[in-house]
């Protein structure tokens, strides 16, 4: 089973030729099953389904605005395709939650998402599926989606067969800053107060580990509901307390410590950082608010590894502070000075490649300045028709809206103001919030590096026996420091690891390019070796007549690191 766009495949692993009885000639939309609202809405899936007995249950990424097609969890016959179960995200009228998004939420055409994109956990001996959720759309501000908004960012245990809710537990109430959680949950067994407890571990991006009995969604150690910081957006009422466990204690850092001693630029850094808001769960403001761990955590879609007997989990995490920062949306007649093309990218576009179309390649989002000397018009349409990676597609941009964007990407487009028969379009089927994120910055020094104190990546060994730590150490070493011979800052990092009975624990992730092996009961580096590319992937681990490999995927875009197309792999001795 694998998807390409918006599609599910059904291949014959032998042949690589594809299934013809299955879906409509080997392949469905993945639209299946979704209401009306979500019919040209972009849907893809880049996570793999989780199988249990004839079906499938498919991941999906949808955007992150308020025209995010609905999140519903659904179930498909691995053999013919057909739909099997639905379960709605965004509850349907009688439902339970229904009354915590406003009325008639999941049929309108502005508030989509609170989908699964990492993956998921099966019980098979339960039949239990374990479905974590990410944010309501649009991710940063909630004055059109009021209330607690179940089921976005749950932990959610469903029936496999049937879909049914069994039980769920919501992370982040009515989320504003973009805190999906980010990686399919561990199934683990631990011991507590004598008890053998069969559990489920989630961990998150904010750098907590949320433990439950797998069967009653009891927590094993007490989540307390904390009263957060209200001063709000006009128009957005953030939910007054948000769920904080007392144990474990969190594997990254959420409070900013001191500017980094790296930092050439270090009192600009510190006057600046005072202007920001630096709370936890401050709600997202024009001034900036601290996210700390980052938009990408904390936690990330490698996911943690369990010891699933011992009752540990092992888990990478980035320590770097993001930026969040609210302006308000142009208004119409603010844009209305603007030729359709420039005005088509102020809407859509600015977020990510910023008002000057330089990108922030620190964060992952490339300039798109002399475009059309590196790209034909035709990829650039593909791109803004199908997005890629971290990009979604705008499929909805009217055709008149694309032909204009794209002039104006290529420096084509004259100066000419938009008729108002264009600004019609631009508007029309879409709802225009009123405030919008200025694009995903990281906090940063005059060099690029991580403005905040080091470590930026860590490796923990978490016992959920007792909820204490085994072992934490900064993992990796930042690339620009290294070359002067300054090592262990801890690097971002993006992938999981793998652990195995013998004792080991594998993982590539770090920005540094290292493949890297440790011992898992004390964190002791026992090997590592440099890949031909930074590994942003997680492991797998297989046995051919006995004897054990390792294999990872090398590359990808993250983090400005060169590129890479290679799988490694590697024998155990
Ligand atoms: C949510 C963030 C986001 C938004 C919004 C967004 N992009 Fe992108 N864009 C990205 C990312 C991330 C990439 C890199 C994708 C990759 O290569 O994996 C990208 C890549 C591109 C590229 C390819 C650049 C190259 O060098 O090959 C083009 C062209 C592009 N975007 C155009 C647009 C246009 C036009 C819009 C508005 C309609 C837009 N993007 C909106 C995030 C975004």
């Amino acid at each position: 089973m694998h998807t390409i766009g918006p599609n599910l495949w059904a291949i014959d692993a032998r042949t690589g030729k594809p299934i013809e009885s299955f879906g409509d000639g080997g392949k469905i939309d993945l639209h299946k099953g979704l209401p009306e609202v979500a019919k040209d809405k972009f849907i893809i899936s880049n996570t793999p389904g989780t199988i249990f007995e004839d079906l499938i249950v498919m991941p999906v990424r949808l955007s992150e605005g308020a025209d995010a097609a609905p999140g519903d969890i659904r179930a498909f016959n691995v053999i013919t395709g057909e739909l099997a179960w639905t379960f709605h995200t965004i509850p349907y009228p009688g439902e339970f939650g229904y009354e915590t998004f406003p009325k008639d939420a999941y049929l309108n055409n502005y508030t989509g998402a609170a989908n699964n994109w990492a993956g998921m956990a099966v019980d098979r001996k339960r039949g239990i599926l374990y479905v974590p959720t990410g944010s309501a759309g649009y991710d940063f501000y909630g004055g059109n989606r009021k209330g607690q908004n179940l089921f976005a960012n749950c932990l959610l245990a469903l029936d496999a067969r049937t879909g049914k809710r069994i039980w769920h537990f919501q992370t982040t109430h009515h989320d504003i800053w973009d805190r999906d959680l980010p990686a399919p949950p561990n199934l683990i067994t631990v011991e507590h107060n004598g008890k053998k407890i069969d559990a489920v571990a989630q961990v998150s991006k904010q750098g907590y580990v949320f433990l439950f009995d797998r069967v009653t969604g009891k927590p094993l150690f007490p989540i307390k509901e904390v009263p957060v910081p209200q001063n709000a957006l006009r128009g957005e009422v953030p939910w007054k307390t948000q769920p904080i466990p007392t144990k474990p204690a969190p594997y990254a850092r959420q409070k900013d410590t001191d500017i980094s001693p790296y930092a050439e630029n270090r009192e600009e850094l510190l006057a600046k950082l005072k202007t920001y808001r630096r709370q936890l769960y401050a709600p997202p403001s024009t001034e900036g608010t601290v996210i700390l761990p980052g938009f990408d955590g904390g936690a990330e879609w490698g996911g943690a590894a369990a010891d699933p007997h011992k009752g540990i989990l092992y888990v990478n995490a980035n320590e770097m502070a993001w930026i969040q920062t609210m302006k308000e949306t142009p208004n119409d007649a603010a844009l209305s000075g603007l030729p359709l093309g420039e005005k088509t990218y102020m809407n859509y576009c600015v977020a990510c490649h910023g008002p000057d179309r330089k990108g922030n390649t620190a964060s992952g989002y490339p300039s798109l300045v002399d475009i059309g000397q590196k790209r034909s018009k035709l990829y650039v349409n593909a791109m803004i028709n199908n997005g890629k990676g971290m990009m979604p597609g705008f499929n909805f941009i009217s055709k008149e809206e694309k032909q204009a964007l794209v002039q104006f990407l290529f420096d084509e487009e004259k100066k000419e103001v938009a008729s108002t028969s264009s600004n019609r379009t631009v508007t029309s089927n879409r709802i225009k919030l009123p405030f919008q994120m200025t694009g995903y910055n990281k906090f940063l020094d005059s060099k690029g590096l991580p403005a905040i104190t080091p470590p930026w990546g860590t490796l923990s060994a978490i016992d959920l026996n007792t909820g204490e730590y085994l072992w934490k150490i900064p993992f990796g070493h930042e690339p620009a420091l290294l070359e002067k011979g300054i090592k262990n800052t801890g690097s971002e990092n993006y992938g999981g690891p793998v652990v195995t009975a013998s004792g080991l624990l594998f993982i590539a992730a770090s920005k540094d390019g290292m493949f890297r092996v440790f011992d898992k009961n004390n964190g002791k580096l026992l090997w590592e070796t440099k890949l031909p590319a930074a590994a942003f992937a997680t492991p797998a681990t297989y046995e051919i007549n006995g004897k054990q490999f390792v294999v990872v995927a090398c590359g990808g875009t993250k983090l400005g690191t060169p590129k890479g197309n290679k799988y490694v792999a590697f024998a155990l001795p």
